[in-house]
C-alpha cells in the first residue's frame, strides 16, 4: 500500500538548539506540505507508548527519557511517496553516516539525539499521526 502522507517531529535536541525554523524550512524546500502541526512535550509515559515497539532494544530508557526531556514539534506531512522521501531527506539514524545536506547531518549530534523523527512505513505513519492528531486538528 502507498500513501501519500508521513509523520514527522523535530526532536528536543533540535528544538533546543534552534532549528525549528531551519528545519521546517528544509522540509517546506523539499517539497513536503504540512497537514497538521504541533508544539509539545511527550510525558515518559506517552514517548514510551510511541516507542513501545523498541521496548527490548537497550537504548530504550535513554530514548524515552530523551524524547520526553523538552519540547517538540510534531507534524503530518503530505508528498508523492512521502514515507521514503522523508527518509531520504533526513538521512541515516546515525547522524555520523547521514548524507551530505541531509537533515541529520546538518542539525543532530549524536545517533541518539538525531533531530527527527521519520516514520518508516505507510502503516507506522498512520499510527503515529493518530496518536498525535484528532480529526479536526489537521487539514
Ligand atoms: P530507529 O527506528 O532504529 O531509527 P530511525 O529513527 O532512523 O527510524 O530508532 C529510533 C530512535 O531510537 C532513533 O531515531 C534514535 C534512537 N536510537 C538510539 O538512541 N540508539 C541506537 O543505537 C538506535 C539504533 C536508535
Amino acid at each position: 500500500m502507498t500513501t501519500n502522507r508521513t509523520f514527522t517531529m523535530i526532536k528536543p535536541d533540535a528544538v533546543a538548539n534552534g532549528h525549528i525554523g531551519a528545519i521546517l524550512n528544509d522540509i517546506i524546500n523539499g517539497g513536503f506540505k504540512i497537514i497538521a502541526m504541533k508544539y509539545t512535550q511527550l510525558s515518559k509515559e506517552k514517548a514510551g507508548e510511541f516507542y513501545a515497539v523498541h521496548k527490548e532494544r537497550g537504548f530504550y530508557g535513554e530514548l524515552v527519557d530523551f524524547m520526553s526531556s523538552g519540547p517538540i514539534v510534531a507534524a503530518i506531512l503530505e508528498k508523492d511517496n512521502a514515507v521514503e522521501d522523508f527518509r531520504k531527506l533526513i538521512g541515516a539514524t546515525n547522524p555520523a553516516e547521514a548524507a551530505e545536506g541531509t537533515i541529520r547531518q546538518k542539525y543532530a549530534k549524536s545517533i541518539d539525539a538525531n533531530a527527527v523523527h521519520g516514520s518508516d512505513s505507510d502503516e507506522n505513519a498512520k499510527i503515529e499521526g493518530d496518536f498525535f492528531f484528532a480529526a479536526d486538528e489537521r487539514f
